[in-house]
């Protein structure tokens, strides 16, 4: 029944000369273990391509987009972080296996005539290869792709002649962005894998035409079933089983915070295989960057290229002697600079600075992802985040005067914000104005010392002057000085009666016209540590409600120019402590993307 079918089958088809042809092809000397890469690497190609497409049905390609997807997949799909793990690792395997494949072929000397051809084939899958590489490293739109891949358009766009026309095909535009991630995205998963597609059709056809290249004293011939068949499945398994094991000790691949265009102090680094170029471009500076850019790897390049013509004006053994040395030089060149741009980061304090703040941000914009990602993009979850985007503008442009919870200093100008408007602070300010943690430093400001001379307040009506004046932070936008005035909550406060009596003297309540017969101005404090309140103060501290009264010269300075309404909001939300903490969850790159 089968045999008749089968048989039907081939009248229609001919598919038994077809298997015929292909597994039944002579291998003088017998199956080898060392034939093995070839196969190897197509049936990498057909693990990134199966993997490829399923990563294709999620990801979504767009500089608002992307990173969204991608941690979509990682962290939310079922199997997803593995299927990932598998794409990023595989794509390594093949720089690998076609390391090994090209010194393989070297020293067999299978690039002589008359397989010329078959290795400028050979170069052409080598050159795709790595333009997977260096297009799929965008895909992500996170920090690492975008900031590494800005280094190798930049050098592409720097090219002399055609530089200009790769700016426009590739970067897409005169600016990096999200036409370039398009521009990848589409060499990525159309361009890259047709030529592959076509190549390597190519590479097979010629290498079947040529058969292997056989030792000078190969004795006997094998069919390529079943031993070489087996060799080869057995190969292509072994690549998987290490990829397997990659992905599941490492975790998936990583994925960095979201591509932020503004830090620029980012430090990037290539994927590993192409440290060895970044380590060299170290050694050309200035005018002379040319020569790493381009000179040096076009001599090699053309150097790869020449090779199988070498046999016509050299001796043959020479040629080869020759061939083999300059591969190997160029593997051994590459490696050794690898080892030394390892080693150069290692050492380098800037570097792992910039890497642990880099792998903070990671952490924190996988801990925001978790809640949601802002349909603006991705980009927006750190940007939009008071820990990180305010404390961030903190450090740049407050820390300079104020404290925050530190070791408080002589030189500090201005008073610590930790648990600013809090009843803790007030407590403090209550207790001892003039120590730098508050106005100690402050030219010009000693009205709370003025009246801490003269206050008569118990301790305990201190406490509930601190607890009064700590609830002024919660009135809202809505209310106004008179409405709050008349709550009786207001009323019923143990502290109003003091803070009548001592404070009011001073400081007004939302009704400035009632300054001009007090004995010393101070500031409004209405809402006082209200985002209202802080806001204003932010923006501007001259305002009379709050500092305008003051005359010293080193005063606060107004920030309403300097920063937009974003950083004064994730600001003022820093300083109040309302944002996600940073313990929940704890969630780091690799131990979060295992099931
Ligand atoms: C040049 C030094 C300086 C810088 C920079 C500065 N401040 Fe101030 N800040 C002061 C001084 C001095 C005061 C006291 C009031 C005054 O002089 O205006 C003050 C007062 C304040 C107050 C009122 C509470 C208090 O303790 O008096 C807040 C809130 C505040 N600053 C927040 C900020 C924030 C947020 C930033 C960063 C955007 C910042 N400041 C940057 C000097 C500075
Ligand atoms: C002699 C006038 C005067 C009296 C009385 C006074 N203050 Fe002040 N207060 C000031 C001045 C002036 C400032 C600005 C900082 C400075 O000069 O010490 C200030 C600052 C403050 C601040 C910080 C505002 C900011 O910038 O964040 C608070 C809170 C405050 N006072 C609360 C009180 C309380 C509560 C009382 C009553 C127990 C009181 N003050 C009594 C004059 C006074």
């Amino acid at each position: 029944m089968f045999k008749h079918l089968s048989n039907w089958f081939d009248t229609r088809t001919g598919y038994k000369a077809l298997i015929h042809e292909a597994l039944e092809e002579p291998i003088p000397g017998g199956a080898k273990w060392r034939y093995v890469f070839g196969s190897a690497l197509s049936a990498t190609f057909m693990i990134q391509l199966v993997t490829g497409l399923f990563l294709m049905a999620t990801y979504s390609p767009s500089a608002t987009t992307a990173w969204g997807s991608v941690y979509y997949i990682n962290y939310e799909v079922a199997g997803g972080w593995f299927l990932r793990g598998i794409h990023h690792f595989g794509s390594q395997a093949m720089v690998v296996l076609l390391a090994m494949h090209l010194v393989q072929v070297l020293i067999a000397g299978a690039y002589r005539a008359p397989r010329e051809v078959n290795w400028w084939f050979g170069m052409a899958l080598l050159f795709i290869t790595l333009g997977f590489s260096l297009t799929g490293y965008l895909l992500p739109w996170d920090q690492k792709g975008y900031w590494a891949t800005k280094v190798a358009t930049n050098i592409s766009s720097g090219a002399p002649v055609i530089g200009p026309y790769l700016q426009k095909i590739v970067v897409g535009g005169p600016d990096y962005g999200n036409q370039t991630l398009t521009r990848f995205y589409g060499l990525h998963v159309g361009v890259l894998p047709a030529l592959l597609v076509m190549c390597l059709a190519a590479h097979i056809a010629l290498f079947r035409k040529h058969g292997v290249t056989a030792p000078k004293k190969a004795v006997g011939v094998e069919m390529f079933w079943p031993k070489q068949v087996a060799f080869d499945m057995l190969a292509g398994l072994a690549v998987f089983g290490i990829l397997v094991l990659l992905v599941v000790s490492e975790g998936g691949a990583n994925l960095d915070a979201p591509a932020d265009a503004s830090s620029d102090d980012y430090p990037a680094r290539p994927e590993w295989y192409f440290l060895s170029l970044f380590q060299m471009l170290k050694l050309f500076d200035g005018d002379r960057e040319i020569i790493g850019t381009m000179i040096i790897p076009a001599v090699i390049m053309i150097g790869l290229l020449l090779l199988p013509l070498l046999d016509k004006v050299l001796p043959r053994g020479f040629a080869h002697f020759l061939a083999c040395t300059f591969v190997i030089a160029l593997l051994g060149g590459a490696g050794y600079l690898t080892v030394k741009a390892w080693q150069a980061d290692a050492s380098d304090q800037v570097y792992i600075k910039g890497r642990m703040k880099a792998d903070q941000a990671r952490d924190r914009a996988l801990l925001l992802a978790k809640e949601g990602i802002p349909p603006e993009g991705a980009a927006y979850l750190l940007g939009r985040d008071p820990l990180y985007h305010g404390g961030k503008i903190f450090e740049n442009k407050c820390l300079g005067c104020h404290a925050l919870g530190g070791k408080v200093t002589g030189e500090q100008l201005a008073p610590d914000l930790k648990d600013y408007a809090s009843r803790i602070w007030v407590r403090g300010l209550l207790e001892k104005p003039d120590s730098p943690e508050y106005f100690g430093n402050v030219p010009g400001c000693d009205g709370m010392t003025t009246w801490k001379e003269s206050s008569k307040l118990t301790p305990k009506q201190l406490d509930d002057v601190a607890d009064y004046v700590g609830t002024f932070a919660t009135i809202d936008a809505e209310t106004s000085p008179s409405d709050w005035a008349d709550d009786p909550k207001t009323k019923a406060h143990p502290g109003r009666a003091s803070f009548q009596k001592e404070c009011v003297e001073c400081h007004t309540m939302g009704d400035l016209s009632e300054r001009s017969k007090k004995m010393q101005p101070a500031p409004d404090l209405f809402g006082w540590g209200s985002t209202r309140w802080m806001t204003r103060m932010i923006k501007n501290p001259n305002a009379p409600a709050c500092y305008g009264f003051l005359e010293a010269e080193q005063k606060m300075p107004a920030f309403g120019e300097q920063l937009t309404d974003n950083d004064v909001t994730t600001l003022v939300r820093y300083l109040k402590g309302d944002y996600l903490p940073a313990g929940s969850g704890s969630m780091t790159g690799k131990a979060a993307a295992k099931p």
